[in-house]
């Protein structure tokens, strides 16, 4: 009976059935969704594991363990995600943002000092917004404009930036890529879609039935954004400009030499917490 279900029991219940169904994570992921059920920080479910469900909350469990089960990750079923220690609403559109990207904003604020003063920053395939503003949150002098070619990923980055209080110093726009802008950037980032179609099949349904697919594939060999976008995005730079580029982990080599077939001089490589090469870049001027 759904009123005799417990906290704890349900959490129970969830990971068993996570288990069997061979989920990465299934403790976690029952406690977290277990949590949002019953509106209980994650921190108080032991401290409540006594403490009976509601006939609602039992069905908005059994809800989240359905769709869970048919490999929906948490941070879409609960509509959210935290990157960069900011929450950020997902839709339809938007990539899950991965803590992997952390990387360039790190990279990114690292280079703060650099350039003092206000400063603009473009952000190509700002999905979420959460490279823009995750930056612009540890950068008060700067303001930035993301582009997406997806419009609801547009309406969503705009809606993150209004609940971050980040309106003010932050626009979001339709394009592909730089067209039609005219103004110059002193920084410029991006994360665009890099997985090789080949790898389709290698990924985790998590993602692949999940993740909008224009924002993970990068056509054959996984650098055809990075053909489109380099080169746009070389007269969109101030002189002592930087482009930052996320990359995938074999693609340092090739994405550098397309950086300096448009005239980019490449200047570092960065690595993620896995020990992998996650972003590149390079000056221009
Ligand atoms: C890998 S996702 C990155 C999203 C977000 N920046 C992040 O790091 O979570 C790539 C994004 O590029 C966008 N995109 C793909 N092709 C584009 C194009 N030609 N012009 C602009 N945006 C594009 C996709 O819609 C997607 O939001």
């Amino acid at each position: 009976m759904a009123h005799d279900w417990t906290i704890g029991g349900a959490v129970n219940d969830l990971t068993k059935e996570f288990t069997e169904a061979g989920l990465d994570t299934p403790r976690l992921d029952a406690r977290i969704l277990v949590g949002a059920a019953g509106n209980l920080e994650p921190s108080l479910l032991f401290a409540r594991a006594d403490r009976a469900l509601s006939a609602e909350e039992a069905t908005t469990v059994r809800a989240f363990a359905a769709r869970r089960l048919k490999h929906e990750p948490v941070s879409r079923i609960l509509g959210h995600r935290e990157f960069w220690g900011l929450d950020f609403k997902l839709n339809a559109a938007t990539l899950d943002p991965r803590p992997d990207t952390e990387t360039l904003v790190s990279a990114a604020l690292a280079r703060k000092a650099q350039y003092p003063g206000p400063r603009r920053i473009l952000d190509l395939g700002t999905g979420t917004g959460c490279i823009l503003l995750a930056i612009l949150s540890e950068w008060p002098e700067a303001t930035g404009l993301g582009i997406d070619r997806a419009p609801q990923a547009v309406e969503g980055a705009t809606d993150n930036a209004a609940r971050l209080g980040l309106t003010p110093r932050a626009a979001f726009r339709e394009g592909n890529w730089c067209d039609g802008l005219e103004e110059r950037f002193d920084l410029i980032v991006s994360n665009p879609p890099y997985i090789a179609l080949g790898e389709a099949a290698a990924l985790s349904p998590d993602v692949v039935r999940f993740d909008p697919h224009p924002a993970l594939f990068g056509g054959e060999d996984g650098l055809e954004a990075y053909r489109a976008l380099i080169p746009a995005a070389k007269p969109r730079l101030q002189e002592g400009g930087l482009l930052l580029l996320e990359i995938g982990a074999t693609q340092a080599e090739g994405v550098e030499s397309l950086l300096v077939a448009a005239g980019f001089a490449p200047e570092s490589r960065v690595f993620d917490l896995g020990g992998k090469t996650r972003v590149v870049t390079a000056r221009f001027g």
